[in-house]
């Protein structure tokens, strides 16, 4: 008990050491935060970027590469949240925008790209349909409109710690600005909790929603059969099963649904298919996706100004049918799971409460010894060791994300591993007694 208190001391003291350490190495960066603060509440407009004291602004990126207002270099193991795949700047997309550029955009009209993108989309994530929104929001918002117009029904399966969009939060209490749809909140890879909720409420449930992995929620895969429990569920109460692969999509070469061998009825995509501008789409089975023909007296309308903006549309399709091929996913998801593999030894030789989930290229910390398998796992990570994780990283020129996310883009390569795996060595090693009093 002495011992805990004692260690709880130190930690507190470590972290108020480094977050000094990190105000005083970013004063441009809390200049421009304490300006944005009269335009913007809290200096934000985008939630999921601020934490305490102060955001750091970034000022430009190359590659896997990034650098502060203040003038710092980072490796980008962030990613831009798994939309920033391509890296920064990638020759390639940045010509193909260029090219669309060129051509003059915003034309009010139809054009030459979009059908040849969504082609590609729907082979590449065997959907019969797709449609594309401006972000995998918006995407999730229309496949659940249009689970209700066919069902008739209101209700929607979500799980606790999932996330699909600003009005789709189900972390920790939810949120009051929730679209207004009547979500049940399940469980995660609980198979039995989820059944007995869908039993009570199978007749007005219009879809049930998941992540094959929850991304925002901390990497945790669902299990394969928890997947196949939700497939059978989903037909057997006549609701649709959505798969939300706006994150997964990209950590096999037709996303993580054709690795479980699971059929939804709409598959929701967003981030980095849209080659790094604002993306998302809906799609999936044809007799569903029909009803938004427009030929159709009753079809259901669905406009957007920027649905097939050509920039989205040109580096989109470059991106999946030139850069992130079949064989260009295999290979980098292949390095995500070695990295992961390699970090969770270090931590294990350390005998130390941290561990990293996630699937191919993309990881989480945690915070603590026991299983992190379902949102409750999770839950029970030390918050203040994963704030010094995330200082101590940012001090030694790595991003990530607050929450301890990381999302390797196609730049990073052996080096950049080797920085991280020697980066989180030196963390194990200078925090041993911190980490040696928790967990
Ligand atoms: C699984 C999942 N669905 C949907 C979204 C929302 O996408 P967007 O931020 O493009 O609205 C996100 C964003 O992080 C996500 O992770």
């Amino acid at each position: 008990m002495t011992q805990t208190v004692l260690a709880n001391a130190d930690l507190d003291a470590a972290l108020a050491e480094a977050r000094q350490a990190y105000v005083a190495r970013n004063p441009r960066s809390l200049a421009r935060f304490v300006e944005a603060t009269t335009a913007m509440p809290g200096g934000n407009t985008r939630t999921v970027l601020h934490y305490d004291p102060f955001p750091l602004a970034m000022a430009r990126g190359e590659g896997c590469r990034l650098w502060d207002l203040d003038g710092a270099e980072y490796v980008d193991f962030l990613g831009e949240y798994t939309a920033g795949l391509y890296g920064h700047s990638n020759p390639v997309i940045r010509a193909a925008i260029d090219r669309a550029l060129d051509q003059g955009i915003s034309f009010g009209a139809s054009n030459a790209t979009e059908a040849r993108f969504a082609a590609v989309v729907c082979a590449r994530f065997g959907l019969d349909r797709v449609r594309f929104t401006n972000s995998g929001t918006e995407a999730n918002l229309m496949a659940l409109a249009t689970a209700c117009a066919v069902t008739g029904r209101r209700g929607v399966l979500v799980f606790r710690g999932g996330y699909h969009g600003g009005v789709f939060t189900f972390a920790g209490g939810g949120s009051p600005i929730n679209a207004p749809f009547d979500f049940v909140v399940a469980p995660y890879n609980d198979i039995e909790g989820t059944l007995a909720l869908v039993d009570r409420h199978g007749a007005s449930l219009a879809a049930i929603i998941l992540e094959p992995m929850q991304g925002s929620g901390g990497c945790l895969p669902a299990d394969p059969a928890f997947l196949a429990a939700l497939r059978d569920a989903a037909s057997r109460i006549g609701a649709l099963l959505i798969l939300d692969e706006v994150m997964t999509s990209r950590l096999a070469p037709g996303g993580l649904a054709s690795v479980h061998g699971i059929k939804p009825d709409l598959t929701t995509l967003g981030k980095y298919i849209g080659g790094g501008m604002s993306f998302g789409a809906f799609g999936g089975r044809a007799e569903l996706m029909d009803r938004f023909d427009p030929r159709r007296p009753d079809a259901f309308p669905h406009a957007g100004t920027f649905n097939n903006n050509v920039l989205t549309m040109s580096a989109g399709l470059v991106g999946l049918t030139s850069i992130y091929t079949a064989d260009a996913a295999a290979e980098l998801n292949a390095r995500g799971e070695a990295l992961r593999q390699r970090l969770n030894a270090l931590c294990q030789a350390a005998s130390a409460p941290v561990q990293f989930t996630g699937i191919g290229s993309m990881l989480a910390v945690h915070t603590q010894r026991g299983p992190v398998r379902t949102p409750a796992d999770a839950a029970r990570d030390d918050a203040k060791l994963k704030e010094l994780f995330f200082f101590d990283l940012l001090a030694q020129g790595l991003w990530l994300a607050r929450r301890g996310m990381m999302a390797l883009s196609l730049p990073i390569g052996q080096p950049e591993c080797d920085r991280l795996a020697a980066a989180v060595e030196e963390f194990l090693s200078a925090r041993r007694s911190l980490l040696a009093g928790q967990g």
